[in-house]
């Protein structure tokens, strides 16, 4: 099940090699000056890695949900802020390419690939509705040929940089919940779609994340993406796969962290030997490989499932969830095992422990994964 293909090491290895290359020397610096990575955005999508799952015929590899999934760690591994706007971005491509029409597709896909569109955004969040998005009261209403969309989104990856933004908004009164969504395609500079501020997080601080207002943002008909009311479903089925995403990205960053650990404890020494001698030390290093592995293999499961299609969203769950909280407690473990300087900025430590931090929040918190699991084993 998990034996990878050629092409499955082809794209691992190339982004194992841009991530070595290019990302890495840059990622304690893009995380101190919270720069905008677009040089290295930009070298990720001349490689293709922008839409990695994508069909060919629409500009993407077309080469598969492990592929994908094997790049995001890659990147994550050298820097988690450029995997995590790689990942949406790949993420907003997918769903263009398995929800739009002829026009909507050929209009974006192959741009987010090429890099022409600099990211694309997943605008679902907002103030008031982060793990209800069924709550949301951004509302779109039709106008003639148009429809107009007015409300505020939060905390939104990439969208200062994004070419086009998916944008979710209620089509039918309240009391319809979940079932009265929609989701619009909003290009960048579309009137009356106003970007805010970069919001100053804990960690992933070169990954652009912002508020949207939307005040009257006109979009024509045909910027409707799926059904009217059919919102609900495209942003689930979106976020099974993009917790593929983050779990890979999770795991990216635990192997960084477990990587140092190894080479710290055996350059340190302590009590007349390398600290990698002591048996406290020894079952931190042990536990770090075990739960990265055991992550791993299940986001290869869920992996190996989304690509044979059907549903897999309670193993994305179970990937998700595992992985994002053991990243949490390796990245913690990390810095204890460097001690004073796993505290330091000038060890790549603290960073990956701030960076794995938001991965058991966004794209539905550890509570909301654990929810979406107790109801596959109580079915
Ligand atoms: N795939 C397809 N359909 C699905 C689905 C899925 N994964 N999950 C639910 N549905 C369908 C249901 O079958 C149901 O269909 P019917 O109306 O035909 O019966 C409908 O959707 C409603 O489902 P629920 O009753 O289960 O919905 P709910 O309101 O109880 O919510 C939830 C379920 C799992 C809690 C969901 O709201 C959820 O996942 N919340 C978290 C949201 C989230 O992850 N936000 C992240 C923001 S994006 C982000 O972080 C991106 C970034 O930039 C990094």
């Amino acid at each position: 099940m998990f034996a990878l293909s050629e092409t499955e090491r082809l794209v691992q290895r190339t982004a194992r090699d841009f991530a070595a290359r290019v990302i890495a020397p840059k990622a304690a610096e893009i995380d101190a000056s919270e720069a905008f990575p677009s040089h290295i955005l930009r070298g990720l999508a001349d490689l293709g890695l922008m839409a990695i799952n994508v069909p060919t015929e629409l500009g993407g590899a077309g080469a598969g949900v492990m592929a994908y999934a094997l790049a995001i760690q890659e990147i994550a591994r050298a820097c988690a802020s450029t995997a995590v706007m790689t990942s949406v971005t790949n993420m907003v491509s997918e769903t263009i390419a398995r929800f739009g029409t002829h026009t909507q597709k050929g209009l974006h896909c192959p741009k987010l690939a090429s890099g022409e569109h600099v990211l694309g955004s997943f605008a679902l969040s907002e103030p008031d509705s982060g793990s209800d998005p069924g709550a949301m009261r951004t509302t779109a209403r039709r106008d003639g040929a148009q429809w107009v969309i007015d409300g505020a989104k939060q905390w939104i990856t990439g969208a200062t940089y994004a070419g086009v933004l998916l944008v979710w908004a209620r089509t039918a009164p309240a009391e319809t919940g979940s079932r009265g969504l929609s989701c619009f395609l909003v290009e960048k500079g579309t009137r009356g779609l106003r970007v805010g501020p970069p919001e100053d997080k804990m960690g992933i601080r070169a990954s652009n994340t912002v508020p949207l207002e939307l005040d009257a943002c006109r979009v024509p008909a045909d910027a409707l993406l799926g059904d009217e009311g059919g919102g609900f479903k495209i942003a689930m089925e979106a976020l099974d796969g993009g917790r593929i995403g983050i779990s890979a990205q999770a795991i990216g960053i635990a192997r960084s962290a477990l990587a140092e650990s190894i080479a710290y404890s055996k350059d340190r020494h302590a009590f007349g030997g390398a600290i990698a001698s002591q048996q406290a030390i020894q079952w931190k290093l042990a536990d770090m490989q075990a739960h990265i592995d055991a992550a791993e293999l299940l986001a290869m499961r869920a992996a190996r499932l989304k690509e044979r299609g059907g549903r897999y969203t309670r193993e994305a769950a179970m990937a998700k969830l595992f992985a994002s909280e053991s990243a949490v407690r390796i990245c913690n473990d990390a810095v204890q095992i460097h001690g004073g300087y796993g505290y330091m900025r000038d060890l790549p430590a603290e960073r990956h422990l701030r960076d794995a931090r938001v991965t058991t929040i966004y794209e539905g918190t550890s509570e909301i994964q654990r929810l979406v699991i107790a109801r596959g084993v109580l079915e």
